[in-house]
């Protein structure tokens, strides 16, 4: 959710009226999301690289995070969304932490919309912390080495059970991964774009999806000559 510093300076807005605005986008594009059938929406909203912001930012952001998550509770009563948190909440507040499991709880046996919010959450920190669950299980002899795989591995990280996501967006001009599901996006087809995150609209995640509809998966075989042979 890229570029919220760069709308509100445009603006001549604090930071912190970006983020809120960000936020704003978060809430509009996920029932927008959830209108086009989409089953899971993952959303980087604080990377174990942003403490190192400003403290006030910092701040800023928490609070945010805190307000939305309270309003996701409110939001949840009345729609079909699950909300669940990937990364590692135990640096978070106590009292976040708790609201967060709340939320989870609370939406756990909902069908919709699953939106993942991926605070403190990097992805070699999910890959560390996966190795140290399945170390544990090993010592443990709960495990043998020779169980693990890429399934197995992939069970253990924060998205476990889910499917690797197929379209990631990055709005705001960066064309770089920046620590995200960097194991689950190995065949993910990016999509890159200007807009800055709050002024991405439903056209724009159309948009993403049309080209996205276009591209030829191939995951590293070759397709491409098995439709020439079938074409003749
Ligand atoms: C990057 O923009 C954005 C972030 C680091 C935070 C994203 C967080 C939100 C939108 C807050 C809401 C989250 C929830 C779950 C309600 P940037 O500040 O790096 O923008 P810039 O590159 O233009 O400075």
């Amino acid at each position: 959710m890229d570029g919220n510093g760069r709308w509100a300076k445009k603006r001549f807005l604090t930071k912190s009226a970006g983020h809120r605005a960000g936020a704003q986008t978060l809430r509009r594009l996920a029932n927008a999301a959830e209108k086009l059938g989409i089953k899971i929406l993952t959303v980087y909203a604080f990377s174990t690289e942003n403490w190192a912001r400003p403290q006030d930012e910092v701040n800023t952001l928490m609070n945010l995070i805190h307000e939305y998550i309270q309003q996701y509770i409110d939001d949840t009563k009345k729609n079909n969304m699950r909300i669940c948190v990937i990364g590692d909440i135990s640096k978070l507040t106590h009292e976040l932490q708790t609201k967060i499991r709340n939320l989870e709880d609370m939406t756990r046996q909902k069908h919709g919309l699953r939106v993942n919010i991926a605070l403190n959450y990097g992805g070699r920190d999910d890959i560390i912390r996966a190795c140290k669950k399945i170390s544990a299980n090993v010592s443990n002899d709960r495990l043998s080495v020779n169980d693990i795989d890429e399934t197995m591995f992939a069970a253990y990280l924060d998205t476990g059970g889910m499917p690797d996501p197929d379209l990631l967006i990055r709005t705001s001009g960066e064309m770089r991964i920046s620590n995200f599901l960097l194991w689950q996006t190995a065949y993910t087809e990016f999509y890159f774009c200007d807009k800055l995150w709050p002024d991405f609209n439903i056209n724009d995640l159309n948009e993403a999806i049309a080209q996205y509809q276009g591209r030829n998966r191939r995951y590293g075989a070759r397709n491409d000559i098995e439709k020439r042979d079938t074409n003749g």
